[in-house]
């Protein structure tokens, strides 16, 4: 085994696995050490369909990966229940964690893996895989710490998937169940969202907030597979500095996929829309005349293995910037969990210092 390359461990053989971490690991200074699933079957199985050297581990539990050698993080990609006892656990075996969304089920799961990361000083943990994932984000983040998008006064986030993964187009029963999943697509891809807009503007805080979801469409599911995650969740939030918010998220809204992000400015609009041929603008008046600048940056890796890059980077003893790190991860985690009360609870949600 070449033990030059700092190793990596795949946790969690399933279809995210398949179409983006093999891939980014594939591509990225790390050597595969392990795979791992939870069922024997189904490990055994990547192994074979991805075609993986013999080399490569097979394994069923973390406990196995942790009697490797040679291996120095790990890629999580487990239902989100998993998420923060596998973080923890590797973190406090000494392996750096890279781990899917949403980050953890709650805050307080997301406060054990910070209270992990400060008992093991050096180690690192990256959540998501939105930030880095065209190059978009960052050419965004730097676009407005140049100062040209001027103040930014209000953000909008739509993802519209037309049909629930679970239900409607036969994925695993978990994305529709509160226990396994946190939430539905607020959960599941809100936090994406967020995190990217976010990261373009420089953390803002949160003040205030009230949501409303919905939950009705037929489900499709067999009798007894539980669907408990909201369908629709509609949000508005205001931010320090005087920016407001407004979300929208569903997986069953029966029109077209949109995947977008508007930022407006006092001095013109981005526009991050996946689904646009061109896919991420600034719109703005000059002399009075609507111009159109491109901010895409060709440069970017796809997101996993920018993230490998970066932490292998780290592991040589630099400082290059991660993806979204624990203490991101809790505030995007209590943002939502305020949502989901302000929804239940039928009224507006004060952010903690601010009732206080
Ligand atoms: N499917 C997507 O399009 C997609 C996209 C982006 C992110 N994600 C995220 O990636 C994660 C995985 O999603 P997926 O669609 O690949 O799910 P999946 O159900 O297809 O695969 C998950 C795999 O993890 C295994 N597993 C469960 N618990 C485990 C444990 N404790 N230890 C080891 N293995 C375990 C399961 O047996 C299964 O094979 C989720 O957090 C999801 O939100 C999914």
């Amino acid at each position: 085994m070449n033990l030059e390359r700092p190793g990596i461990a795949l946790i969690g053989c399933g279809q995210i696995a398949a179409n983006c971490h093999l891939p980014g690991i594939q591509a990225s200074p790390f050597a595969l050490r392990a795979v791992c699933d939870a069922e024997r079957e189904r490990v055994e199985r990547f192994k074979r369909e991805q075609n993986l050297d013999a080399s490569v581990a097979v394994c069923t539990s973390l406990d196995e990966i942790l009697k490797l050698d040679g291996v120095q993080a790990v890629s999580i990609a487990t239902p989100p229940a998993s998420h923060a006892p596998l973080s923890i656990r590797a973190l406090d075996a000494g392996k750096h964690v890279l781990c899917e969304k949403p980050s953890t089920l709650s805050a307080s799961e997301n406060r054990a893996v910070c209270a992990a990361v400060a008992r093991n000083p050096g180690l690192t943990i990256q959540f998501f895989s939105s930030r880095f994932r065209d190059g978009a984000a960052p050419a965004a983040r730097r676009f407005v710490r140049e100062g040209r998008l001027g103040v930014p006064y209000k953000a909008d986030i739509q993802f519209w998937l037309p049909a629930a993964r679970t239900c409607d187009r036969g994925g695993p029963p978990w994305f529709g169940q509160k226990a396994h999943a946190g939430g539905g697509p607020f959960m599941d891809m809100g936090q994406y969202f967020l995190d990217r807009l976010f990261f373009i503007l420089g953390w803002p805080r949160w003040r205030r907030l009230s949501a409303q979801t919905f939950s009705g469409f037929p489900t499709g599911n067999p009798p007894g597979v539980v669907y408990d995650v909201e369908d629709h969740m509609s949000l508005l939030a205001h931010f320090d500095g005087g920016l407001a918010l407004t979300l929208e998220t569903t997986a069953r809204v029966n029109q077209h996929y949109r995947w977008s992000t508007t930022v407006a400015g006092s001095a013109g609009t981005l526009i991050l829309d996946n689904a646009a041929p061109r896919r991420a603008v600034f719109r703005a008046l000059k002399d009075g005349v609507p111009v159109e600048e491109d901010l895409e940056a060709p440069e970017s890796a796809p997101d996993m293995q920018a993230r490998l890059e970066r932490l292998a980077l780290r592991l040589k003893g630099e400082r290059p910037e991660l993806g979204t790190d624990h203490e991101q991860a809790l505030y995007i985690t209590e943002f939502c969990e305020a949502a989901y009360r302000s929804a239940a609870e039928g009224r507006e949600l004060r952010a903690p210092e601010e009732a206080a």
